[in-house]
């Protein structure tokens, strides 16, 4: 029994910095393009379509679905088991612990909303395109742009923030100050991506 979650829990691990990490910053670089204007960001999505249709869903269902959906699962048994409480440790450390909790559990209703609506609804079953003029229009509306921008920061922060975490789980970063540095570069790159998005989202509302 050991043995089992020794392993799910490396799997997770791995599964969720080398596959859904490469999912958000392949989502944040496209939907970055959406600066550019209306025929930046569907020339970026125009070229996706010419990939053969059998590699892309093995893509969507291989490298997406089953990945999230067991990082997700096995993430909600890990966090119902940990000990979450920052005002007793006031660590930074212990912070960011918790607040990789507090994402993981705002990203399970956003990202099935955000999956189901987009991707299984709109798209799969009415058949409407994915494009600059469609996320327009719904980023008109307030709620969403909040709902997705906080969707979007928590994952991203819990991306970042699980860069180190992987990292001493893998005996890659041993000892307090390797992890510090390795703590801040993570932050640094969580700063980054947060301020791109701010920007593209920004964007969508003021143009
Ligand atoms: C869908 C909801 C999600 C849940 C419930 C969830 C849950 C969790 C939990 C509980 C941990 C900590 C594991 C531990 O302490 O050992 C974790 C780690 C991690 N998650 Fe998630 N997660 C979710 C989505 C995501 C997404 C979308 C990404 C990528 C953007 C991601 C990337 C990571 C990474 C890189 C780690 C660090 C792995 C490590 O410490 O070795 N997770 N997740």
């Amino acid at each position: 029994m050991y043995n089992v979650s020794f392993y799910l829990r490396r799997l997770h691990s791995l599964v969720g910095l080398f596959v859904l990490g490469i999912v958000i910053l392949e989502h944040v670089f496209t939907n970055a393009t959406s600066l550019g204007g209306p025929e930046a960001l569907n020339g970026g999505l125009a070229m996706m379509e010419l990939i053969p249709r059998p590699i892309f869903y093995g893509l969507e269902i291989f490298g997406i679905a089953i990945p999230l959906i067991f990082h997700a699962v096995y993430g909600v048994y890990i966090a119902l088991q940990a000990n979450c409480n920052p005002g007793r440790f006031g660590y930074i450390r212990n912070w960011m612990f918790t607040l990789q909790r507090w994402t993981a559990w705002y990203l399970v209703p956003f990202l099935l909303w955000h999956v189901f609506y987009l991707r299984i609804y709109l798209k799969g079953i009415c058949g409407v395109p994915i494009s600059y003029e469609l996320l327009d229009s719904y980023f008109q509306n307030p709620v969403v742009v909040v709902l997705y921008v906080i969707g979007m920061l928590a994952a991203i922060f819990h991306f970042c923030n699980g860069i180190t975490t992987f990292c001493m789980t893998w005996g890659i970063a041993k000892g307090p100050r390797v992890q510090n540095v390795v703590s801040v570069l993570s932050m640094l790159l969580c700063a980054a991506l947060s301020l791109v998005t701010i920007a593209f989202m920004a964007h969508y509302v003021l143009f």
